[in-house]
């Protein structure tokens, strides 16, 4: 679904990124690890349309990538992924207004009240229902983070790019949201790809585990090596959006797959008739 081929990526004389290749499957959840400089933002800023790379290409679903960010693709950073200014309802209808101001100025009418339906269902979603009328600053870092969630969901993207989100939380709040990230995962037709310093949560959410490292990283070579793809895990027993997982704390909660009825049997992980 999302193909890099011979991706360079160079700031002035430096090269930060270079033959970086690889194809991610759809639904895929990619935790992408590696030391602190070596470009995982500045990858996903190539993913995101943010920044161009100097070499080769990006292709998402079979087109190359638009230039520029486009709803196809959200994303939530570590902090400041929403605005201090809007209301929790303000924020998350902010992308629908956005697109509705493409075509008259603002949303209105009965698309301005099925947009805030929405937006409430989402918000309640990711457990923040109560808190329509607050400001960001009214609330707690992981309520910031569901909201930030809540905010890059609204517009349905396909791939949903994740800077370190929870890095920044305390493990009780992480842990909770690792089991909402979960879910969210599973019940929409969402391709993640999340970097993270935490290999715990690496190998917790991700369906497969890549790494970013500079193949010669003295002080003098820095500069004029770029990191690459140093590893590439695929997480054993394989774990796939819509089907139950056996380690998750979450595998009794509600699993719904278009298409699929709870009641059908859950295929086991491995994929074997057992
Ligand atoms: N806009 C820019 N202009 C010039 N250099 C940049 C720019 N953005 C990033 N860099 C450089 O690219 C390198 C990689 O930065 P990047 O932020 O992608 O690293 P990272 O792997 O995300 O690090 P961290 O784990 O600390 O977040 C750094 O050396 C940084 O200084
Ligand atoms: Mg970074």
């Amino acid at each position: 679904m999302i193909v890099v081929n011979n991706v360079w990526k160079e700031y002035g004389d430096q090269i930060v990124l270079e033959r970086v290749s690889l194809t991610i499957e759809d639904r895929a959840f990619v935790a992408l690890v590696g030391p602190s400089g070596c470009g995982k933002t500045t990858f996903l800023k190539l993913l995101l349309g943010e920044e161009r790379a100097t070499q080769g290409t990006i292709v998402l679903d079979g087109k190359p990538l638009a230039p520029e960010p486009g709803p196809d693709r959200g994303v939530v950073f570590q902090r400041y992924s929403v605005f201090p200014h809007l209301t929790v309802l303000g924020n998350v209808l902010l992308g629908k207004e956005f697109e509705a101001s493409r075509f008259r100025a603002r949303l209105v009418g009965a698309a301005r009240r099925d947009a805030i339906e929405e937006a409430r269902g989402l918000i309640a979603e990711v457990g923040l229902a109560g808190s329509e009328d607050k400001y960001p600053a009214q609330l707690s870092g992981g309520m910031q983070q569901r909201l930030a969630l809540a905010q890059a969901l609204i517009m349905q993207p396909r791939v949903l790019l994740l800077d370190e989100p929870f890095g920044a939380l305390d493990p009780g709040i992480r842990a909770e949201i690792h089991v909402l990230m979960k879910r969210l995962w599973n019940e929409t037709n969402l391709t993640v790809v999340m970097v993270t310093h935490d290999m715990r949560e690496a190998f917790t959410l991700g369906t497969r585990v890549i790494a970013f490292e500079r193949p010669r990283n003295r002080p003098d070579e820095r500069e004029r090596y770029g990191a690459s793809l140093s590893r590439d895990i695929d997480i054993w027993p394989p774990r796939r959006a819509g089907v139950l997982d056996p380690d998750s704390p979450d595998r009794d909660g509600p699993i719904h797959e278009v298409g699929a009825s709870r009641d059908d049997p859950a295929p086991s992980p491995q994929g074997d008739p057992a």
